[in-house]
């Protein structure tokens, strides 16, 4: 790894839309009749910010680290995998300048929760929150997205070496 520098990572994620499960985006427990399916909590926002970290620390993805095969990840909030990720970048000798992220949702409204959703995830992190931030937007009703089949999520990320601050 080398002494000084920045690095950039990026994440996308799909998880399909199903009745009977809880809707939790951002580490946020949404108000919703449908929820994302998957082994985890199904996080796709997290999951996605996972990905952009550890693309930025070259260490592969979500997949290779916490495996949908291991009973011990079954259900497990995808906040704390999060953590994991960022010391997992800490050890690398980075910290995150600042993340970007995008939900792409038909249903249901993101904006609400958007706040709450950059906190959560900055503390997870233990970074400031001002330097995160989530968008989202519709497909205008168009593809998988637009047809309320499932929520995708997109993170960009700057990774730089040294203490935050410094
Ligand atoms: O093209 P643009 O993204 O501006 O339009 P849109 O997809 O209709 O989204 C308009 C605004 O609604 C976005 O800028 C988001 O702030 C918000 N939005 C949301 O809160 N929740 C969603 N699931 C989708 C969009
Ligand atoms: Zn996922």
């Amino acid at each position: 790894m080398e002494k000084s520098g920045y690095k950039i990572g990026s994440g996308y994620d799909v998880h399909k839309l199903v009745s009977g499960r809880k809707l939790i985006i951002g580490g946020v427990d949404i108000n919703f009749d449908r929820g994302l399916e998957g082994h985890s909590d199904a996080d796709v926002l997290v999951h996605a910010v996972c990905d952009a970290i550890l693309g930025a620390a070259g260490l592969g993805d979500i997949g290779d680290h916490f495996p949908d095969s291991d009973p011990q990840y079954k259900g497990i909030s995808s906040i704390i995998l999060l953590g994991k990720c960022g010391c997992l970048l800490k050890e690398q000798g980075f910290h995150i300048v600042n993340m970007d992220c995008i939900v792409f949702a038909q249903v249901p409204k993101i904006s609400p929760h958007k706040r709450q959703m950059e906190e959560n995830m900055a503390r997870a992190l233990n970074m400031d929150s001002t330097r995160v931030n989530v968008k989202a937007t519709t497909t205008e009703k168009l593809g998988f997205i637009g047809k309320e089949q499932g929520i995708a999520s997109q993170c960009t990320l700057l990774v730089k070496t040294g203490q935050p601050g410094i």
